[in-house]
């Protein structure tokens, strides 16, 4: 059996390779010809506590058992129950951003430095400035709202960290000046905690290291911790009051067949279950000191523009990958899975991972890094 009929995610239809996997154990991906690959990037952030957990693998076998899915339309279940209990026309979003591929998240990436520019005449109109990180761009951020806030129906950031964009960090305070003019111009503040939630950047999410809290969060990748697809946003009591009505004018008209699938619902509750009992936010401080450590020396080689860390987060920057397949083929030979892009090797491991794990995927990154330029 080949994958040869399957298009695979950003890649062209033609002559992409696949790896076939047999099994996941922890970090570790087990490929059809034996080989054994250290996850450097846990399936694009998702399986934060490894693969296989044992802990959420019987939820959703319990759940599976009782029943794998009801529509939500009328009906409900406790694990939904469980799951939510814990817990204008144009959007402001900014230079860098990337919040997913369907047509409404398309339209408030980074037009130029995304990958959707193909779809760009069929978009919605947004506003993409600049994030308010330094004076210059602090004063065009409140010059633009005070030239268009009327237009506007929210605020939309990565906070702390723009992934899929480049893994572009800024300052906390950054998130304060969006809270600050949010505030100020009645708008409701979205922080995409999509790639930052779930203790990825240190904290459970990434927003308290600034102290502040959006109106709406939305959350997805770690929510289940890699083991079912599922996403969830999270409203504050102000945009509930705003829609707690009986009229059927603000009914949330929106119903996907799959929306709180109960064994997706019972993974999620599992994670949760995780955060709760095992030492996940010091297993991400370990894993951030180590990555600082290993990978800071990175700086002397002579490719290399830039490093940094956040959390559970190690970004080598450089100069330029000029070859990327050819790259992406002599990682692989150190028995490494990461997936660089543009320019950068990033590494969001399962933060399970061990020390030992670890050090191999950053050691195989240097061997690459350091024999790129040769
Ligand atoms: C910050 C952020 N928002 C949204 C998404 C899109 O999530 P999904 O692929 O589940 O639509 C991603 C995926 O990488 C992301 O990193």
């Amino acid at each position: 059996m080949t994958g040869d009929a399957v298009w695979l995610p950003y890649a062209a239809l033609k002559g992409a390779d696949q790896l076939e996997v047999v099994g996941t154990q922890g970090s570790i991906i087990t490929l059809a010809d034996g080989r054994r690959l250290i996850d450097g990037i846990a399936s694009w952030w998702t399986a934060c506590h490894g693969y296989n957990h044992p802990h959420i693998r019987q939820a959703v076998e319990r759940q599976l058992a009782a029943f794998p899915h009801v529509m939500f339309g009328g009906l409900g279940h406790a694990p939904a129950w469980r799951l939510a209990d814990t817990g204008r026309t144009r959007c402001l979003a900014f230079k860098g951003a990337y919040h997913g591929d369907t047509f409404a998240t398309m339209a408030v990436c980074d037009p130029e430095e995304g990958m959707h520019s193909l779809f760009a005449a069929h978009l919605a109109k947004h506003d993409i400035i600049g994030l308010p990180t330094e004076p210059l761009s602090t004063a065009a951020f409140h010059a633009h709202l005070a030239a268009h806030a009327q237009n506007l129906a929210a605020i939309l950031v990565e906070p702390l960290v723009q992934g899929a964009g480049g893994m572009i960090f800024h300052a906390p305070a950054v998130l304060r000046v969006l809270r600050e003019a949010a505030d100020r111009y009645g708008l409701p503040l979205i922080f995409d905690e999509i790639f930052t939630g779930f203790g990825r950047t240190g904290t459970m999410f990434a927003c308290e290291q600034a102290g502040v809290a959006p109106d709406i969060i939305t959350l997805s990748k770690a929510l289940t911790g890699g083991t079912m697809a599922l996403a969830a946003t999270v409203a504050n009591r102000k945009i509930v009051d705003a829609f707690w009505s009986d009229d059927p004018k603000r009914a949330l008209m929106h119903g996907p067949t799959y929306m709180a699938n109960p064994l997706a619902c019972s993974a999620a509750n599992a994670s949760l279950d995780l955060f709760e009992s095992d030492p996940r936010l010091s297993q991400v401080a370990a894993i951030s000191a180590q990555l600082k450590a290993e990978l800071e020396p990175f700086r002397n080689l002579p490719n290399v523009c830039d490093v940094r860390v956040m959390g559970a987060i190690g970004v080598v920057q450089l100069d330029s990958i000029d070859d990327l397949p050819a790259l992406k083929s002599r990682l692989l030979a150190q028995n490494i899975w990461v997936r660089p892009f543009r320019d950068i090797i990033y590494l969001t491991p399962a933060f399970t991972i061990t020390e030992t794990e670890l050090t191999h995927l950053t050691s195989g990154v240097r061997r690459v890094v350091a024999d790129d330029k040769k």
